[in-house]
């Protein structure tokens, strides 16, 4: 198999990890979980990017789009998972696999966060196991991969 590259994208609000909210994100800050990530895979290429910014976000999408080489995304979109149509259609718009994790499970949390506008562009969803769920989202990746 080629190199294996994945990009590991953050939205808003996941640069506060470790002092947001830790009952319910947890301890370990963006980068914590970022160099677990690496270090769990040391086979693997990955990319790391956070952004405050949907536009931002997308421009990462279409960039990796365009200079090819990604075998996939795992994007935690925070709260733009619930509402951006934006995001969907960049998701939509691009060829590369992209899985979407949460820390938490939405779907246990208020009702506002039970409605993801991104998931039926995703070619899986993870949420619920912490940093974990960036785990089993290069898993993932990794059997579609194997799949093929
Ligand atoms: C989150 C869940 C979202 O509802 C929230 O807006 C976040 C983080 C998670 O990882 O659990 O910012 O995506």
């Amino acid at each position: 198999m080629d190199i294996v590259s994945i990009l590991v994208m953050n939205g808003p609000n996941l640069s506060r990890l470790g002092k947001r909210e830790p009952e319910i994100y947890g301890s370990r800050t963006l980068d914590d979980i970022n160099r677990e990530i690496a270090e769990a895979f040391p086979g693997l290429t990955f990319e790391f990017f956070q952004s405050e910014e949907e536009g931002e976000l997308l421009e990462k999408l279409f960039h990796c789009e365009d200079q090819g080489g990604f075998s996939g995304v795992i994007l935690n979109a925070g709260a733009l998972t619930h509402y951006s149509i934006a995001l969907r259609d960049a998701i939509s718009a691009i060829s590369i696999p992209v899985i979407e994790v949460h820390l938490s499970n939405i779907y246990a949390r208020e009702e506002f966060r039970r409605i993801s506008v991104i998931s039926e562009v995703c070619a899986g969803v993870i949420s619920g196991f912490g940093p974990d769920s960036y785990h089993l989202g290069v898993r993932g990746i990794m059997g579609m991969l194997e799949s093929k």
